[in-house]
């Protein structure tokens, strides 16, 4: 029986994960950003939640993840708070909180963790934002590493396509996630880099790798939540199971809906006072 669905379960730590890395068992991590399905998520015994800067583009509806503010990460990060026991909540620092200056970093990570109350911080980038991840780590503050296609450098990279195919990017990302690990990084996400490369990264690791895109051998697997559920439709990479269809269930609900307000069908007599 998994660990989740046990009466006694404990609250999922970085700790837990380290053990689960140990004994095989596959991490489960999705995003949310709001506190209704935080609340299911965590009920239904998803073992990470990511409050994620995907955020951008799911909830504000911006092309890239770069507009997100660190206060309107902090909205999201409290609002999915408020609907977890049991899960650990990662928080994406997003852009311009962190790249380039130290102190700003530590700044934005404890402001995270003070005001919404999440469990952990995530950072993208290798070798370029050590001293970022080496100043953060030593406040207490748990981080997770995040290596391959990292969405907030979109404009350096100019697409979305698989990256560290080339043995130069592969060889710096080998690097880059030995150096997030050896500073003490809890676990490491892989995004849309090839499956052969993910494999050996995790293989090579103490700390748990989660997968994007990246193949089945590594020890763990996440997605947008708004994508898995079929909520999002413009976007379709290869590496995305949908488990739902769940824009054209809402689409049919509120058409329902209409046809009942015009007709005078809702609401009927023992829905009123
Ligand atoms: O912001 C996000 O949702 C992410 C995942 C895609 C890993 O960083």
């Amino acid at each position: 029986m998994s660990a989740y669905l046990e009466s006694n379960y404990k609250k999922v730590t970085t700790h837990v994960l380290q053990e689960m890395k140990l004994r095989g068992e596959k991490i489960a991590m999705l995003t949310a950003y709001d506190y209704s399905s935080a609340t299911l998520l965590d009920v239904a015994g998803i073992d990470v939640i990511l409050v994620g800067d995907s955020a951008s583009n799911v909830m504000a509806g911006h092309k890239t993840t770069l507009p997100i503010t660190l206060d309107q990460m902090i909205y999201h990060a409290s609002s999915v708070m408020r609907g977890v026991d049991r899960s650990l909540v990662v928080v994406d620092l997003p852009f311009g909180t962190y790249q380039g200056n130290s102190k700003n970093a530590l700044n934005s990570a404890i402001q995270i963790m003070k005001e919404s109350g999440a469990n952990a911080i995530k950072i993208e980038g290798g070798k370029e934002i050590l001293e970022s991840v080496n100043r953060i780590l030593s406040a207490g503050i748990p981080v997770m590493g995040h290596l391959g296609l990292t969405p907030q450098s979109i404009h350096k990279f100019g697409t979305y396509v698989v990256r560290a195919k080339e043995e130069n990017e592969a060889n710096q990302l080998r690097e880059d996630a030995k150096l997030l690990a050896d500073a003490g990084c809890f676990a490491i996400v892989l995004e849309k880099i090839p499956a052969k490369l993910a494999k050996e990264v995790t293989k090579s690791l103490k700390i748990p790798t989660i997968g994007i895109g990246a193949g089945l051998d590594v020890d763990g697997q996440v997605l947008v939540l708004h994508d898995m559920l079929g909520i999002t439709q413009k976007f379709s990479p290869r590496f995305l199971r949908r488990y739902h269809n769940l824009s054209e269930e809402i689409k049919g609900s509120v058409k329902a809906y209409i046809e009942d307000v015009k007709t005078l069908d809702f609401p009927n007599e023992k829905e009123q006072y």
